[in-house]
């Protein structure tokens, strides 16, 4: 998804500007751009493809190195295909401002008419480029006030940074909608749509909240609202290490997170878990023992990986507690107006905070009136700020596109507030206390699998040349047949679906033959015998069967072709190793097939537009 830099201050801005956006590939993007200060002009320089097809046109002894004003911006494509000339920064009239954006301008055809009418020659397809061109007929020397006019006549949403060339060393940053966070410097602010961006130089930042508007020049910030004066916004300290958002000597960033799933889980459950009370203590959630009591139902909304997280977690709610539990597709939350009581606790989970379809299902829930929590990972995220409790994941920043370690955090969470709501009901305290072991055993449980890591490679090196691949499991494996299968297909271009091992005779079995192989959760417990029997239904029509199973257990081993053991546990904290398993899979299959890895195409680490 698209990524905003900017920097006011005293040092040359472009390098600040293109180790910014450097940090900001891992988002996914399809052109680059930069925009800074020249004494005659505003000098805009855009290249489609990477960063490095910037930095290459750039040169090395370019004549913009000595400015110390400018924005950058990483584009992925929505308004018109990937092109330099769709690449922002845009500028505004002739070149008197210029613009970067994220989000999207809904009513941008209506402003384009108008502003075409008023004489504006349009040079891209983008949205952003109307926003340039309506700032500058609005522009009368005060960018501030030309920027807050014509973002009230925006309908969408927006992170900007713009720049005007009568009021160098100025900054003017918004939002709505699309993350901006300021990172303040001695001498110097840097701006961006992401902390990652702004770790190398500070950890005090501060994050706008929608409607934000600042004024920055050098290190003097003046944040007000688009409808009225001066506000002040806290600042807080960033505090995850610069180191940590770098491969740390793994080939890509999803191995090292991979990887790094023990230690984030123990990050997750530190000082959660009461072992002499037998519960979990999440007082991030802030529910009283009137309102645990009270609980109706759990309504649990995300995508993609987050959404398959919520599916345990529904399980275990159930299973645990006896509270009614329900995972929706947040895309589908609010367009179908659903049933929301005031006894009922929406859960919304979400690595980056920031997704635009789970944000608008936190939204839709808080208007009808519901507890609304967040399970986020992103620190000061718009979903951490706009559900006011919850619980963060701790997990460290993920970068890869491929979620991995969020995944394993999330459910740790989702266990740990299973065990909550069972102990505020029909769970003893003995149980408890049985539970919260089995929960702190999870981190070695990972590793044990982790350790597994060249066998695993070995497994991969069978399952290249499949077209398409079916993962099934029954019961607390289904939602890791999905993560398993998602997991596939968006790293190894490989089709794949996840599948209720039940299910597969109800359709998909059609589509098996030799080349289809399935990879199917048998792990030892209630169920594994009828997933057996669907294994063996697939083996009669060719297809060859690579099984997660129990370690030792013999039985399953001699019945599928290939297999990963995982440590014995109990179903309900085995999801945890056996996803681990499936991630290293899907990650050996990919670099084998010399896939790209942490930036998949087609794909975005955030989405941030519906
Ligand atoms: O940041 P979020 O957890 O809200 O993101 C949700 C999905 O976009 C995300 O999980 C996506 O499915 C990942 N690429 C999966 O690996």
């Amino acid at each position: 998804m698209c990524g905003i830099v900017a920097y006011t201050g005293s040092r040359p801005a472009l390098p600040v500007l293109l180790s910014g956006l450097k940090r900001l590939e891992y988002r996914g993007y399809d052109s680059a751009g930069i925009a800074v200060e020249t004494p005659d002009a505003i000098a805009i320089r855009k290249a489609k493809g990477k960063v490095s097809e910037l930095v290459n046109l750039l040169g090395e002894n370019n004549s913009l190195e000595s400015s110390t004003c400018g924005i950058a911006h990483t584009r992925w494509a929505t308004h018109g295909p990937p092109t330099t000339e769709n690449a922002h920064p845009h500028a505004g009239g002739k070149n008197n401002i210029a613009l970067v954006h994220n989000g999207i301008i809904e009513n941008h055809r209506a402003l384009r008419a108008k502003l075409t009418a008023a004489g504006y020659t349009f040079l891209s397809e983008t949205d952003t480029e109307v926003l340039a061109h309506l700032v500058d007929s609005l522009y009368q020397g005060n960018l501030v006030e030309a920027v807050t006019t014509a973002l009230k006549e925006v309908e969408g949403t927006f992170g900007i940074a713009a720049m005007a060339h009568a009021e160098p060393g100025t900054l003017v940053v918004a939002r709505r909608g699309s993350p901006i966070v300021l990172g303040l410097g001695e001498k110097e602010t840097i701006v961006a749509s992401d902390a990652s961006a702004i770790i190398k130089h500070t950890r005090q930042a501060i994050y706008l909240d929608d409607n934000d508007i600042a004024i920055i020049k050098g290190s003097e910030v003046d944040i007000r609202t688009l409808d009225a004066g001066s506000v002040s916004r806290q600042t807080s300290e960033i505090d995850w290490s610069s180191d940590a958002a770098e491969k740390g000597g793994y080939e890509h960033y999803m191995l090292k997170e991979i990887f790094e799933q023990p230690e984030a889980i123990c990050n997750t459950l530190r000082g959660r878990l009461d072992s002499n009370r037998g519960n979990a203590l999440l007082s991030g959630l802030n529910l009283s023992p009137r309102e645990l009591a009270d609980l109706h139902r759990v309504l649990i909304v995300g995508c993609g990986t987050s959404m398959n997280a919520g599916l345990v977690g529904e399980y275990a709610i159930e299973d645990f507690a006896g509270v009614l539990a329900e995972v929706e597709q947040a895309a589908e939350f609010r367009y179908r107006n659903p049933i929301v009581n005031p006894s009922d606790l929406v859960v919304a989970i979400s690595q980056s905070g920031e997704t635009a379809d789970t944000l608008a299902a936190v939204r839709e829930a808080i208007d009808k009136g519901a507890l609304v929590s967040g399970l986020v990972n992103t620190v000061g995220s718009t979903i951490a700020r706009e559900t006011g409790r919850g619980v963060y994941l701790h997990a460290g920043p993920e970068i890869s596109v491929a979620s991995t370690k969020a995944f394993t955090s999330q459910v740790s969470v989702l266990l740990m507030m299973a065990l909550k709501f069972a102990r505020s009901r029909r769970m003893s305290r003995e149980s408890g206390c049985q539970m919260i072991r089995e929960i702190e055993a999870i981190p070695g449980l990972v590793q044990q699998v982790l350790d597994q890591n060249d066998a695993i490679a070995k497994v991969a090196e069978r399952y290249l040349d499949q077209t398409s691949t079916f993962f099934i499991g029954r019961g607390y494996m289904y939602p890791v047949a999905l993560e398993g299968a998602l997991k596939l297909k968006e790293i190894s271009y490989i089709h794949a679906e996840g599948y209720h091992a039940a299910e597969l005779k109800h359709g998909p079995i059609a589509l098996l033959e030799e080349t289809v192989p399935v990879i199917a959760l048998c792990n030892d417990g209630p169920g594994k015998d009828k997933t057996l029997g669907n294994v063996a239904e697939c083996q009669a029509r060719d297809s060859r069967v690579l099984g997660i199973v129990t370690e030792g257990d013999t039985e399953a081993i001699a019945t599928v072709d290939d297999h990963i053991a995982v440590p014995a546990c109990p179903l309900y904290t085995a999801v945890v190793p056996s996803t681990v398993a499936l991630q290293l899979l899907s990650y050996h299959i990919a670099r084998l097939k010399g896939c790209a890895i942490d930036q998949p195409r087609n794909l975005a680490k955030s989405v941030t537009v519906e």
